[in-house]
């Protein structure tokens, strides 16, 4: 498993023609020395597989149920995300957790069922703008983390991915030194943790990454890769970012 992942987040984006996007994307990148994921609209999941089948390109889910099946009408289980071809699955996302209520222990306990199914989860935190400006940062990151990530977190199992809020879909991107700030922070809270596997599970940064400040974004210390948005959906933009990370 390469240490560093670029992994970009459709969202709700992509109809059918989107998948074309994907093809281009490993064309122009054969061979990354970073893992490459996208993780599309659930209603993509299946046929972005099968197109990127014999590619480098991993593909996952943006959300999962905690349960493997029965009566949850527009959910979608983590045995359902693997059947579609998915290894990762995104948790936490701060939209989900904005817009469906989702707190640190429903969080958690999606973590434990994607594991179960045997998805890597990537695990979303990030602070508000008022946080940040309350100085709140580190504690309300360290304490989604503390409750979001569940004991028995490994490097295969589990990504973290920090993405301030008010970064995303912003263009606002914090400075260099803040994102270092946070990262080494949670370094150091995964270390202390986990032991030396800690220090395995990779950390992305997300929020506004683009083409333009990916590869200082990459060089900040204790940064794996990137969780993108906007910037992930098309070939032309993504594949510039993962190429920063050779
Ligand atoms: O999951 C991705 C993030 O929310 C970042 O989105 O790159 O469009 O700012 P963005």
């Amino acid at each position: 498993m390469p240490r560093k992942l670029a992994a970009g987040n459709w969202k709700m984006n992509g109809l059918g023609a989107a998948l074309a996007e994907v093809t281009a994307l490993a064309e122009r990148c054969p061979s990354p020395k970073a893992e490459v994921l996208i993780c599309p609209p659930a209603t993509l999941l299946s046929r972005l597989s099968a197109a990127a089948e014999g590619s480098p390109i991993a593909t996952g889910g943006q959300d999962c149920h905690t349960a493997t099946s029965g009566a949850h009408t527009g959910d979608i289980s983590p045995a359902m995300l693997v059947d579609a071809g998915a290894s990762y699955v995104i948790l936490g996302h701060s939209e989900r957790r904005a817009d469906h209520g989702e707190s640190d222990a429903t969080v958690a306990a999606k973590t434990h069922a994607a594991w179960n199914a045997g998805l890597t989860a990537i695990v979303c935190v990030g602070e508000t703008e008022a946080q940040r400006e309350a100085g709140e940062t580190l504690g309300v990151i360290q304490s989604q983390i503390a409750s979001s990530v569940p004991d028995g977190a490994t490097a295969a199992s589990t990504v973290i991915a920090y993405e301030p809020v008010w970064a995303i879909g912003t263009g606002k991107v914090p400075t260099l030194k803040q994102i270092a700030e946070v990262h080494d922070a949670l370094r150091g809270q995964l270390n202390e943790r986990f032991g030396s596997e800690g220090n395995e599970i990779r950390l992305l940064y997300g929020g506004s990454v683009k083409a333009k400040n990916a590869a200082e974004i990459f060089a900040v210390s204790n940064v794996d890769g990137a969780l993108v948005g906007g910037a992930s959906l098309t070939a032309e933009d993504f594949g510039p970012i993962v190429e920063a990370l050779d």
